[in-house]
């Protein structure tokens, strides 16, 4: 008896520590590993969850099977009110952004919590996809950057803060919205990316017509009240252009760093510079260009350059910055964008999808930009 009592114990202990899908962090962290109960061979296992519609049951399910290592059967029972926003608080723990900030007041309109992306340099690698205009790639670029780093490991935000143009949910095929845990929103996940976008909370038809301090507030939103269980990556899909939503991130985002995506032709070159000038501006460091339709190839191999040349590459030398990946120009991208399913993920053993994995090894092997202190800042 003693002894199975042992192999419940190890069992339980093993099962605190399987990682829940949907919140990032193990059950013993959360506190909702509920009861194990050996049943014969089995182990009936009681999981508190925080809604009805607990979107990944499954694979928590087979999660716990492995972790026990013998056949689980899964109850899944929801919170109380009052232990949701306990746990809503606790995520916002894990986060750093219960506690007010100490020091001044930072942000406008004040939220009282700390963005957990406020400090220059945090645990968090911030990429923010810019592009001089609209069309050009950025955000099939910013979906499936984040798709192949988390496809190599890394825990991966992504924030679409293109809030006239948002189209992140639809490329990734996220459909629901942010599950709401007390106050705190905690994001889908899509092909191991978490996501939140304007798109969650607005329709896709009306125009937002947002502008300034509203603005601010709504992207603040987004990092303060969303529990993004500090990933190693946030990647950031911009507007096109200049405006007000560089200018909001810059502030909100102290630590991003600027990518530029454009296309071969010298025209998209001379705008892409503009996007490249307010990075300056706001005082991020560019980190690369990456060049976007740069090629088709032909079922016999032979590569046609549609869309001209070269401009990547120009674009990188006069920045002084390196030219990070030429992504061809393939049916598979815009297909996986229209049904949910980057190409990375559609066509794994592709030329888009190696073009993008070698633009995430790249992005990583660049690693964190230097902090420029002000009085070494030059012009
Ligand atoms: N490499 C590529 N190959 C084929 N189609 C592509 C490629 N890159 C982007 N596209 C397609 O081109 C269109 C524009 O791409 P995308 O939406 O990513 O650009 P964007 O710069 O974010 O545009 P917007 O300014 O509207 O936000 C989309 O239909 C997309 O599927
Ligand atoms: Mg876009």
């Amino acid at each position: 008896m003693a002894q199975f009592d042992d192999e419940t114990d190890r069992r339980r202990a093993a099962l605190q520590a399987v990682v829940d899908p949907v919140l990032f962090h193990s059950l013993g962290e959360l506190g909702t590993l509920r009861e194990v109960r050996p049943r014969g061979r089995a182990l009936e296992v009681v999981v508190a969850v925080p809604t009805d519609a607990y979107p990944e049951e499954a694979v928590l399910r087979e999660r716990l099977a492995s972790a026990a290592g013998a056949d689980v059967d899964v109850v899944f029972e929801s919170m109380g009110e009052d232990e949701r926003v306990a746990l809503g608080l606790r995520l916002r723990d894990f986060d750093g952004t219960s506690a007010p900030p100490s020091g001044p007041a930072q942000g406008h309109g004040g939220t009282a919590r700390p963005n957990p992306f406020g400090q220059r340099r945090g645990g968090t690698r911030i990429l923010a996809i810019s592009s001089g205009k609209g069309g050009v790639g950025k955000s099939s670029v910013t979906v499936n950057l984040a798709v192949s780093l988390a496809a190599a490991g890394h825990s991966v935000g992504l924030l679409d803060a293109d809030i006239y143009g948002f189209s992140a949910p639809r490329m990734l095929g996220v459909e629901r919205p942010p599950m709401t845990v007390g106050r705190t929103l905690v994001p889908p996940v899509a092909h191991g990316v978490r996501v939140v976008s304007m798109g969650f909370f607005v329709d896709e038809d009306k125009a937002v017509a947002w502008r300034g301090p509203m603005l601010h507030k709504a992207l603040e939103q987004f990092l303060v009240d969303v529990h993004w269980g500090a990933p190693e990556f946030l990647v950031v899909d911009l507007p096109p252009g200049t405006g007000d939503v560089p200018l909001s991130i810059a502030q909100q985002l102290p630590g991003a760093e600027c990518y530029v995506v454009t296309t071969p032709q010298p025209a998209a070159q001379r705008v892409a510079q503009r996007s490249a000038a307010l990075a300056r501006q706001l005082r991020l460091p560019l980190r690369g260009v990456i060049e976007n339709m740069s090629y088709w190839r032909a079922p016999d191999g032979t590569a046609y350059e549609i869309f001209g040349s070269g401009g990547g590459q120009e674009l990188a030398e006069q920045l002084e910055v390196p030219l990070l990946a030429r992504i061809p120009l393939e049916t598979v991208v815009r297909e996986g964008a229209d049904d949910g399913r980057p190409a990375s993920i559609a066509a794994p053993g592709g030329e888009v999808a190696a073009a993008f994995s070698a633009l995430a090894e790249r992005v990583e092997a660049l690693g964190p930009a230097r902090v420029y202190r002000s009085e070494l800042k030059i012009g």
